[in-house]
């Protein structure tokens, strides 16, 4: 009989949602360019615009107040955006510092290593033993940056859920950053779509990014909300179909947000922090002397996100191991190329013995019981082998 495999990866990439699926079988896609001026063209361009209007409605946002620009996903959002306010501060003479975090994803940690302007300073933001930011040290370090540059522009990034772990850093602790002037705080929302309950609600914030294939919609398709105040400039040039975004526009991939979107909403939160805890507790149990859960460790967590590690299996012999058995889970950060490197979160806890030992078990959005069970069983199977081979 054929293995049953459950695919745990979800904070990677996610399957289609079943609307997405079934719009995609139907064959009625949009598929004409929206810049087109016929027929097609048009119903394109309506499909984009009705999206737009959708998502901002799903966020209870209005467009007076905030605008939506699409494009290929947040790795380009986060270096877009940097580029902009790297522009604009050197057209404007100002300084720029960028805060960030070594626990970001890559897609804004890398942006430290460009080649910037030397107006452009950057600021790492402490973050505590249980994965919230330490916003006391954080905020009078960026004052103390303000002194000495009083019109000092400044990009906060913030991590809102963690693509690793599944803490959760609350948007609520960004109102006394806001507080100070020309400080634009960009969010990183990639993880938050069906895996927090008030997903929805961007209280503080001036950019909201968003990848859509971490909730169903197609690869190669991600958004970001921004306060219309902002004056930002483009990165990517050439026909302007979006002003802040030249290129295309990808009418399918657009049109697949809005459906996935939809789709989430099927999700029952209490079910899943419940199945993820019943997970949590066999993990750890199972782990006893020979390595242990981590994301237990962070105040409040997501519902999906289950980070953990051996003391003496490295990651990619036991994510090997894992796969053998039927549970596709992954190492490290959730985009990474696959080879074991070591884990941030690891050194962060002072683990950086067990630093390429990292695994991250991601749930789908509706995992039934008989899944579940299936996957204690599978995990049981596999720390029995483990003990059996005395790693
Ligand atoms: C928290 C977080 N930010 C940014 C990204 C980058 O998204 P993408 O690869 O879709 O550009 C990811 C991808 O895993 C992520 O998890």
């Amino acid at each position: 009989m054929d293995l049953v495999r459950h695919y745990l990866d979800y904070n990677s990439t996610s399957p289609l949602s079943q609307s997405v699926k079934s719009w995609l079988v139907s064959g009625d896609v949009f598929f004409a360019n929206p810049s087109s001026q016929h027929h097609l063209g048009k119903l394109s361009r309506k499909s984009i615009n009705q999206v737009t209007e959708a998502i901002l409605k799903t966020f209870s946002l209005v467009p007076i107040t905030h605008k939506i620009l699409f494009h290929s996903g947040a790795s380009e959002a986060f270096s877009s955006f940097a580029y902009s306010f790297g522009v604009w501060s050197k057209q404007s003479k100002k300084k720029l510092l960028i805060c960030y975090s070594d626990l970001d994803h890559p897609a804004v940690t890398s942006q430290v290593n460009k080649s910037w302007d030397e107006n452009v300073l950057f600021l790492r933001l402490e973050q505590n033993q249980d994965f919230t930011y330490n916003d006391d040290k954080n905020l009078a370090e960026i004052l103390r940056f303000k002194s000495d540059y009083p019109d000092l522009i400044v990009l906060y990034h913030h991590l809102w859920v963690h693509n690793e772990v599944g803490s959760v850093a609350s948007l609520e602790n960004l109102k006394k950053f806001k507080a100070i002037q020309d400080l634009f705080i960009h969010v990183d929302s990639v993880q938050a779509p069906g895996k927090i309950p008030d997903w929805k609600v961007l209280s503080v914030g001036d950019i909201f990014t968003f990848s859509a294939h971490k909730f169903g919609a197609l690869k190669g398709v991600g958004f970001s909300i921004y306060s219309s105040s902002l004056v930002l400039l483009p990165f990517i040039t050439g026909g302007g179909q979006q002003a802040l975004r030249s290129g295309t526009e990808n009418a399918m991939g657009v049109k697949s947000i809005e459906l996935a979107l939809n789709d989430l909403a099927l999700i029952d939160f209490k079910i899943n922090f419940s199945r993820k805890a019943r997970l949590e507790e066999l993990l750890s149990k199972e782990l006893s002397g020979i390595g242990a859960v981590l994301s237990s460790d962070s105040k409040i967590s997501n519902s999906n996100t289950i980070y953990f590690y051996f003391h003496r299996i490295s990651s990619d012999v036991a994510l090997a191991l894992f796969d053998l058995n039927g549970l596709m889970i992954s190492a490290g950060s959730a985009c990474s190329s696959g080879a074991a490197k070591p884990s941030a979160v690891l050194m962060h806890k002072g683990l950086s013995a067990y630093a390429k030992n990292g695994l991250r078990l991601s749930l789908p959005f509706n995992l039934n019981e008989a899944e579940l069970s299936d996957i204690e069983n599978k995990l049981k199977i596999i720390f029995n082998k483990i003990r059996e081979t005395n790693f």
